[in-house]
């Protein structure tokens, strides 16, 4: 898609599709100089009261005299002069539903009446671009027929010229973001039979040849038993599928300055091993390299943004089957750490890929750890879609990572990790057990991250509820939590 912004008039706006703001006393301010017939249909149009007032309402028109625009989006911005977020969701998709409905390849949308609390104009721009890109992707890797939307450039009408440049760098920011996100969830749709562990270090290599900055190393099987990575090694035990460890490295800013590391869960199909699932509802455990996906999506954003700032991001990969080979409830494996570990349940495989990762990761001496991982079922009873749950052994971090949710509209919420949660993991076999009880799940799969993240700043994002969307037409990646990741990374390079 092509993005572009102007300070000319809707009034000459050459466009499929021209979108314009209407206010709750239903003026269409930006019309004003239209010619009178124009003006005349469309507050005959607005007398039916056929536009409803409640923000996000659409109403389409055509052929409207005097408007060199082929169609006009009237789209109603509420009773109240600024929109909540949730309002703007609800405009940006209704505008967006419309837009890629028919034939239309352009449109122009006027800002003008367009306000959030507590937002810029730029902000504005930049969730538009997102909301757009997102909105243009649809998975068809493995369906027979495509059906693609033919938009494929927009135009945003600001009122003052002070505001392009920034616009611009808005645009620029919305369109790496959403693409990002869209590789991210391209990803996290592949069905488990193509993306593999193997697929993803050859996705890894690919995304890396796209630029300087960034490179890539692949770890495989033989390699982590030399890193001593036992607990990683015993959830591929049982796979045909070898796992593969994808280290990249992106250098925006000078090696002295530290990294930030970013850890991704990438288990591509999860049966649970040993402690199989049940069956209903086990194909959406293909989504369980999601965070290895937005590990991906961000490296891909930050090679189009250059941002100054290090960042490496590291992907376990590995398929959890059961077999002969497999590893069973009761087996003791030892962690990279020296940590052993009593796995009591194969299917808490999550942090047993992770806790190998996060020992990996002392080496970058990071200055901040983020891990993201479809962790639990317990965070989707506990928090469902909205927000990501996060722990963190660091106030700063937890803090930065809530702020730059807010702002990206990719939202966390801080759950406790106190030690009172830590006896649960005791075991009489080994150091410490794979799962606790019953009870406070997410956080007792925090604590056993926590283990092994003692000696840096980290924080744990549970996306297994916000990663995609269960069953019916709808099922799908997010991309989340890219825009979130890309957010923070952004401030770090400030
Ligand atoms: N990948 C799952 C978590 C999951 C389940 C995410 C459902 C999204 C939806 C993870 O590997 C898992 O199986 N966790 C177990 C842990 C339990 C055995 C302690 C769970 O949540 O049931
Ligand atoms: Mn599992
Ligand atoms: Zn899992």
């Amino acid at each position: 898609m092509k993005y572009s912004v102007t300070t000319s008039s809707v009034l000459k706006a050459k466009t499929d599709w021209l979108v314009v703001a209407v206010s709750a006393d239903q003026k269409p301010d930006v019309l004003k100089g239209l010619d009178s017939d124009g003006l005349k249909l469309i507050k005959d149009v607005l007398a039916t009261g056929d536009l409803k007032k409640k923000a996000g309402s659409a109403l389409a028109l055509r052929s409207i005299p005097g408007l060199p625009a082929k169609r006009l989006l009237l789209v109603s911005t509420g009773e109240k002069d600024q929109l909540t977020e949730k309002e703007f969701r609800a405009l940006s998709s209704t505008i967006l539903k419309e837009l890629r409905s028919g034939s239309a390849k352009s449109a122009t949308i006027s800002l003008a009446g367009i306000e959030i609390e507590g937002r810029s104009s730029d902000w504005l721009v930049q969730r538009l671009v997102i909301d757009a890109e997102y909105s243009g992707y649809k998975y068809d890797t493995t369906k027979s027929q495509s059906a693609k939307s033919s938009l494929n450039q927009v135009a945003f009408i600001v009122e003052e010229r002070k505001q392009l440049n920034s616009a611009q760098k808005a645009i620029a920011a919305g369109m790496a973001i959403g693409s990002g996100v869209n590789y991210s969830r391209q990803l996290g749709n592949l069905p488990g039979n193509i993306c593999t562990p193997a697929f993803l270090a050859k996705s890894a290599r690919e995304l890396a040849r796209k630029s300087p900055k960034l490179t890539v190393k692949i770890i495989d099987e033989k390699e982590m038993k030399l890193l001593k990575m036992g607990s990683m090694l015993s959830v591929s035990a049982g796979s045909a599928e070898p796992a593969k460890l994808i280290v990249f490295e992106y250098k925006g800013a000078p090696k002295t300055e530290k990294p930030h590391v970013l850890v991704g869960k990438g288990v591509t199909f999860d049966s649970g091993g040993i402690s199989l699932k049940p069956g209903a509802g086990m194909d959406e455990m293909k989504f369980d390299m999601c965070g290895a996906a937005s590990v991906f999506g961000s490296m891909a954003s930050l090679i189009e943004l250059t941002p100054k700032v290090n960042v490496v991001g590291i992907v376990g990969a590995v398929e959890n089957m059961p077999s002969s080979t497999a590893t069973k409830p009761g087996d003791v494996v030892t962690s990279m750490s020296g940590i052993t570990i009593e796995v009591l349940n194969t299917d808490a495989e999550g942090r047993l890929v992770l806790c190998d990762m996060l020992t990996y990761a002392e080496r970058f001496k990071p200055q901040s750890v983020i891990d993201i991982a479809t962790l639990t079922g317990a965070c989707v009873v506990a928090l469902g879609g909205p927000a990501t749950g996060m722990f963190s052994n660091d106030d700063e971090l937890a803090n930065q990572l809530t702020a730059s949710g807010e702002q990206s509209g990719d939202r966390v919420w801080r759950l406790p990790l106190w030690d009172d949660y830590q006896d649960s993991l005791d075991t009489p076999f080994a150091d410490i057990a794979n799962v606790g009880g019953r009870a406070a799940g997410s956080i007792t799969a925090a604590c056993f991250l926590s283990r092994f993240a003692k000696k840096y700043n980290w924080a744990h994002l549970d996306i297994a509820g916000s990663a995609w969307i269960s069953g019916g037409m709808k099922k799908g990646s997010t991309g989340r939590p890219v825009g979130l990741l890309v957010d923070y990374l952004l401030q770090k390079a400030k």
